[in-house]
């Protein structure tokens, strides 16, 4: 059985609710544009839908936004990672919420956010094949989302991309405030100890290392000025 009809038989029980394409909804993007091809905009345009419970569409700006900016340094190929940021988080939307903030939680359950991992590789694959994506790309695209959360040793650099670019999410200066309200989010009053452990322990690559440093720089002088301008 390959990934795609395992995950079909995992989680057949998701889709018995919704259409999995929703070309007619129109969920306005209130986030800054990203500098995305017309074909990755579609591709984001085809996922939003998956992306509207726990922040998730915030949540997957950031993790492309991120990876973006580590391909300019790291290299790394454009038709496989973007796809990948874009849609490695679209299965959470099938799982109940209560049970997501039960799984989505530090060393949660593994092959429970394995169901999330295989319903976002579904999804994937019947976008990618909707836009007529190149089916070079698809198998790797696929792979890098089936382990996204599960898989501790990173397939190739795109894959470390993706990984990376996930964790780096959590530095930015939009995503830390929703953070805590995640399963697997920091307490409140200990963000900044929970991002510098992640600094040292999270990432694959040194510009991700790099990176996640400047940004918690700037998260914790952002934050001595509110306190000083109480
Ligand atoms: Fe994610």
């Amino acid at each position: 059985m390959n990934s795609s009809q395992s995950a079909k038989a995992h989680c057949a029980w998701a889709f018995a609710d919704a259409p999995i394409f929703e070309r007619k909804i129109r969920i306005s993007t209130q986030y800054m544009p990203l500098p995305l091809t017309n074909e990755e905009k579609e591709i984001f345009q085809l996922a939003r839908p998956h992306l509207q419970v726990m922040s998730n569409e915030l949540h997957t700006v950031e993790v492309v936004g991120f990876c973006l900016r580590l391909m300019q340094s790291v290299g790394g190929d454009r038709h496989i990672v973007i796809p990948a940021a874009i849609l490695h988080d679209t299965g959470w939307a099938k799982i109940p919420e209560k049970v997501s903030q039960k799984i989505r939680i530090p060393d949660g359950e593994k092959e429970s956010i394995k169901v999330h991992e295989e319903i976002s590789a579904l999804i994937a694959e019947l976008i990618l094949r909707d836009v007529n994506y190149d089916r070079a790309y698809i198998d790797e695209i696929i792979a890098i989302i089936i382990g996204h959360d599960s898989r501790r040793q990173p397939l190739s650099l795109n894959d470390k991309i993706v990984k990376d670019g996930d964790k780096l999410s959590r530095f930015s200066k939009r995503f830390l405030p929703i953070w805590p309200q995640w399963g697997d989010g920091a307490e409140a009053k200990d963000l900044f100890g929970a991002l510098s452990h992640g600094v040292k322990n999270w990432f694959f690559l040194s510009d991700s290392r790099k990176m996640a440093t400047h940004e918690l720089r700037h998260r914790m002088a952002e934050s001595r000025s509110r306190l000083e301008n109480l």
